[in-house]
């Protein structure tokens, strides 16, 4: 197994950036959701605990990930089995995945800083927590849970498609055990 990528599987560094981040979106997806939709100050300071250290490692796996494609490695081309409208959206939803998740990271650190919710949850820092809604940085938080949302129903609707209808090698080339 190699660390970078063949012509034919990705390397075992991007294949790992790759599932760490879906573990985390998945986390964060639910734990933000959960924190929306909380009447208890408890639990939503414990989710938000948990909430922003996931979003700023997302954001460092993500700042990781672009200097991997950029400096260290190289994407396998397209299987060739496919129309060229399905390469050209598979790339843009890849694209703008890279853009959602930086922004729904900046604008989760921003809602913290203006509302001061960082001191109050990491700082000891008195009071109870800021209405976030109050805070423009939420806006973008929100429209962006909904991008996300759509771009990961269209990003695991294709790889599942492939897998199980097409049964070509998109999703296999992204698992560890095609990697040589
Ligand atoms: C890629 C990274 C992130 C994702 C995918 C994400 C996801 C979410 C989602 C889905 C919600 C619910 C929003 C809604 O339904 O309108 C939410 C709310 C929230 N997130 Fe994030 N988040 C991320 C990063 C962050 C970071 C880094 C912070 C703080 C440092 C943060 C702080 C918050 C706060 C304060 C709320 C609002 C809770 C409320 O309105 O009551 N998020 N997030």
């Amino acid at each position: 197994m190699t660390h970078g990528t063949s012509s034919d599987a990705y390397g075992r560094v991007a294949i790992g950036i790759h599932w760490l981040t879906a573990v985390l979106i998945i986390g964060l997806m639910a734990s933000g959701i959960l924190a929306e939709n909380s009447t208890d100050e408890t639990l939503k300071a414990a989710v938000l605990r948990l909430h922003a250290p996931m979003g700023i490692a997302i954001l460092l796996l993500t700042l990781l990930r672009i200097a991997w494609w950029w400096r260290f490695d190289t994407r396998p081309g397209p299987l060739g089995t496919n129309p060229a409208w399905q390469e050209f959206l598979a790339k843009a939803v890849h694209l703008l995945l890279y853009v959602v998740m930086i922004g729904m990271a900046a604008s989760g650190i921003g809602m913290f800083v203006l509302s001061g919710a960082g001191d109050i949850l990491f700082a000891g820092a008195p009071g109870p927590l800021p209405d976030f809604a109050t805070f423009a940085p939420r806006t973008p938080h929100g429209i962006g849970a909904k991008l996300m949302i759509a771009l990961l129903a269209i990003h695991a609707g294709a790889a599942l498609y492939h897998h199980f209808i097409r049964r070509d090698a998109t999703l296999k080339r992204m698992w560890f055990a095609a990697s040589k």
